[in-house]
């Protein structure tokens, strides 16, 4: 049974009575203006609703205290570092002499922007060892696109486009990596990871031929580990004249730490949503910078932002063999100015804890739950643990079930069924600004639900009971997604017009 523990949430638009107004405007002092006869046509319904400003404002209030984030309880959402991200770094993207300017304004008239931007790609160059790095792909997946695109470029510019038409992919990657090859017009070929959990060598090896474009690696993978054999799988793709991507989006586990520019790849993507201060999700903006190496730089997105000898930043625009632009204008900027201040505020000495503790985090809750859910690898992970509910399943109890239990304790589920080669899987990434008493309430709670597993699987079955609604049909939100409220739309509909 499902149990209320507040009101069921109606629409804005039911609440609606014919005439009732929110705020009385004071009366227009300009002559009004038949928008028909000045724009030839204009839509006649509309389907506003009519609420006053109390009804408006306890609408939207009930409905943000029915929300869960990060700043109302522990986000262990695996692969999606759910970290808190500082206030300091939204006021400095709030300040109006950032939020008033324009992206069409003239380049010298942005002297500070383009300092930001320059800033912010220098740093990055330092941190992850990349020659340049370019901030306009608009997300990790975007990211990706733009360095295959460039890889692509690349063979383009030695004569072998023709010939090199497949990217490698481990089984493990992220579905962002074989989409973003098919979309750049390659064809994928997975590669098989194994069992100990690393690409498997002797499968790449096989898979190496003059067709081959480039690899894609994730590092650490998926599953939380970090590919013991970089340098030499490196190596193996630039024998056979192919070129590796890095998917840095896990770059949580190693700022400050290692560089992937170091372990031999030629480009990366980061995801700043993830690792540097802009919370991942919800569909905001995003930034899936990206680091190349040198032979990769004539072909750079343009405009390239560059500070010339005499220390001033430009846009340069005369690149003959750039693959143009990704993004309209130069990414999201606010997230540039986010990215800076959570890189300056953390300083050379501050970078190398982000990793550090994310790693001690990820470890500590894999140790503690250890004797309830194995985990996937027995090994140390980096950021995040892949756990599997497999044992339970003789009970039968799924890796669902004991997310939506979770959400009866008060805490957000981690990530289910990813990757997918683990069975059961229960992918958690606590993230370095978690505390070790949140840990241990975590733990406590997991190692309670798989005592409930075993004695009383139904209650598991059933939940999540807390909450407005129970269990969602995921697949058909996914079919048949339809955000909209339109009843006129079905009313039309049913009157045949
Ligand atoms: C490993 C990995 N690669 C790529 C991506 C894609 O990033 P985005 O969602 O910004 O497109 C993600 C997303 O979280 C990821 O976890």
């Amino acid at each position: 049974m499902r149990k209320k523990i507040v009101p069921e949430p109606q629409l804005i638009f039911t609440k609606s009575s014919p005439g009732r107004v929110g705020c009385n405007p004071p009366k227009a002092d300009t002559p009004e203006v038949n928008l028909a006869e000045c724009l030839g046509q204009v839509r006649e319904e509309f389907h506003f609703p009519e609420v006053s400003e109390l009804d408006l404002l306890r609408h939207f209030t009930n409905l943000s205290q029915i929300n869960y984030g990060i700043e109302t309880g522990f986000y262990p959402l695996g692969s999606c570092t759910m970290k808190y991200n500082p206030k300091i770094n939204e006021r400095t993207a709030a300040n109006p002499g950032f939020t008033h300017i324009h992206p069409m304004q003239p380049d010298a008239t942005v002297p500070g922007a383009l300092e930001v931007l320059a800033q912010v790609q220098e740093i990055l160059c330092e941190v992850t060892g990349f020659d340049e790095i370019t901030l306009q792909p608009l997300a990790g997946a975007h990211g990706e696109l733009t360095c295959l695109m460039l890889i692509k470029a690349y063979h383009e510019s030695r004569g072998e486009g023709d010939q090199r038409k497949v990217i490698l992919v481990p089984d493990s990657a992220h579905g962002t990596n074989p989409a973003s090859a098919a979309a750049c017009g390659y064809s994928v070929r997975s590669i098989p990871t194994t069992a100990g959990g690393n690409t498997d060598l002797e499968a790449l090896a096989a898979n190496l031929g003059p067709d081959v474009a480039g690899l894609m690696l994730t590092n650490p993978s998926t599953l939380g580990l970090f590919e013991p054999n970089i340098e030499k799988i490196c190596m193996m793709v630039h024998d056979i004249g192919g070129q590796v991507f890095c998917d840095g989006a896990n770059m949580n586990a190693m700022v400050g730490t290692t560089r992937p520019g170091d372990h031999g790849f030629d480009c990366m993507h980061l995801n700043l949503h993830k690792t540097f201060s802009t919370p991942h999700g919800g569909g905001g903006p995003g930034c899936g910078a990206i680091g190349l190496k040198s032979h990769l730089e004539p072909f750079l997105p343009k405009p390239v932002v560059r500070r010339n000898a005499s220390g001033v930043v430009e846009l340069l625009r005369d690149r003959p063999q750039s693959i143009g632009r990704v993004s309209a204008f130069l990414g999201q900027f606010l997230m540039e100015v986010r990215a800076l201040t959570y890189l300056l505020a953390h300083g050379k000495e501050g970078l190398p804890r982000i990793s550090r503790f994310a790693v001690l985090n990820a470890n500590y809750v894999k140790a503690r739950l250890n004797g309830v859910l194995p985990a996937a690898h027995d090994r140390p992970c980096m950021h995040e643990c892949v756990l599997t509910s497999q044992p339970y399943k003789q009970h039968g109890v799924r890796a669902l079930d004991f997310s939506k239990r979770l959400i009866d304790y008060g805490i957000h589920p981690p990530t289910n069924y990813f990757p997918l080669i683990v069975p059961e899987a229960i992918m958690i990434e606590p993230t370095e600004t978690e505390s070790k008493e949140t840990l241990d309430q975590f733990c406590d709670v997991m190692i309670q639900i798989c005592k409930e597993a075993e004695t009383t699987p139904e209650v598991l079955k059933s939940a999540p009971t807390s909450q407005i609604v129970g269990r969602l049909d995921e697949a058909q939100a996914v079919k048949q997604l339809d955000v909209a409220y339109r009843p006129w739309a079905k009313k039309k509909v049913a009157a045949g017009v």
